[in-house]
């Protein structure tokens, strides 16, 4: 009987891990905190939303142009080589690299990236359009900033905006899924391809920072969303530099 009982339950991981990877199955505290923490901040920017505020001109980011644009957001991020390198490595742990300490344990331990669940992966050059789609938008934002009482204005949070959108906008462009599109398909740049060349040469100058504005970008997206929800709810001033 229990026999039949570890069987069953045998045959049941096996196949949940045919479609789950097995980091999601086993006890992993990083893993659950960070999705408790995904889970919660979800539920607090639904339940406490701050969109366009007329009072000082400013735009959420993460409500921009709406709050049902971020799970797409988020999958280009979740699915980004910069991101990837560090969750696979410090929440599944697969130091293919690196042995010391605690990491010795998972010695030989299967890389389990693109596969299963996590073929999602493979879908961020998808993903990339639709990044650099809503980039426009963030524009818009800063000239709303800008122009929300008669006259040019620029208010602290409008300055942030300028900030937070040209990280965005070098994260977007550092993407090793553009650099496939400028430069990818084509056996010689220097034969014929001089303007794909000059782009390409550009954009690998962006691309060797890839990481840093993945991480300055998304530190800046948040900072962006505290500031604006403090000077919504007046704990801070959204000071005018000029007017
Ligand atoms: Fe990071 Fe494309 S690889 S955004």
């Amino acid at each position: 009987m229990i026999g039949n009982q570890n069987q069953t339950r045998q045959k049941t991981n096996r196949s949940m891990t045919r479609i789950i990877p097995k980091e999601f199955l086993e006890p992993n505290w990083r893993l659950w905190s960070f999705i408790l923490l995904i889970v919660l901040g979800v539920f607090l920017m639904a339940v406490y939303p701050v969109y366009y505020s007329s009072t000082t001109g400013l735009t959420d980011p993460f409500y921009s142009p709406t709050l049902a644009v971020v799970p797409l957001v988020a999958l280009f991020r979740f699915t980004c080589y910069a991101y990837r390198k560090d969750y696979h490595r410090h929440v599944f742990n697969h130091p293919r690299t690196c042995e010391i300490g605690f990491r010795a344990e998972f010695k030989g331990r299967e890389y389990t990236g693109e596969t299963r669940l996590l073929r999602i992966e493979n879908a961020h050059r998808y993903f990339m359009y639709f990044a650099v789609a809503i980039l426009p938008f963030f524009y818009y934002d800063i000239y709303l900033s800008m122009v929300y009482q008669p006259g040019f204005t620029l208010t602290l949070g409008g300055l942030l905006l300028i900030v937070n959108t040209a990280l965005v906008t070098l994260y977007t462009f550092s993407c090793h899924a553009i650099r496939h599109l400028v430069g990818g398909n084509i056996d010689c740049f220097s034969c014929k391809h001089n303007t794909r060349n000059k782009i390409f040469n550009g954009q690998t100058l962006l691309n060797a920072h890839h990481e840093t504005f993945a991480w300055l970008s998304l530190t800046m997206f948040f900072l962006v969303d505290l500031f604006i929800r403090a000077t919504v709810a007046g704990v801070i001033p959204n000071i005018v530099l000029l007017h």
